[in-house]
């Protein structure tokens, strides 16, 4: 997942306006986080054990069908930013890393701890 926020941020900020639209920077990170995507459910198979420090809520291994299915939908999103980034479309891009942005929230909202 950090790695995941390392990429993400500077896609963020363009998006938002803060830095210079870079096209091929982007779909460089694009394809970055499509490939890191496929790996997330990986992470999570068991539940960590007691005394680990982590913001995963327990609930993942309660309702491991749903967190599956939000992390399916976020591999989707991830990889259709990857394909629609190849085109180097400002506004497609933005319109695409919306959706993503918004199975990363789907996900942490339910599954993650605030810190
Ligand atoms: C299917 C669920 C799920 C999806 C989708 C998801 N995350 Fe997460 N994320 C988590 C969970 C659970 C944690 C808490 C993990 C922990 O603390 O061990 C987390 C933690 C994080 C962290 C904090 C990591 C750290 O090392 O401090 C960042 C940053 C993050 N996610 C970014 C993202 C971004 C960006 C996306 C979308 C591009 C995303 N995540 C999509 C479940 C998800």
């Amino acid at each position: 997942m950090h790695v995941v926020g390392w990429n993400f941020s500077p896609l963020s900020a363009m998006v938002k306006g803060k830095t210079a639209f870079d096209a091929a920077e982007f779909s460089k990170r694009a394809d970055r986080i499509a490939f890191l995507s496929d790996q997330l459910l990986e992470g999570f198979q068991k539940a960590p054990p007691h005394g680990v420090n982590t913001d995963a809520k327990a609930e993942i291994w309660t309702s491991f069908d749903d967190f599956s299915t939000k992390a399916k939908d976020f591999v989707a999103e991830a990889k259709a930013l990857s394909d629609v980034a190849k085109a180097k479309d400002e506004a497609k891009d933005k319109a695409q890393f919306k959706k993503l942005a918004g199975a990363c929230k789907a996900c942490h909202d339910k599954y993650k701890n605030d810190d």
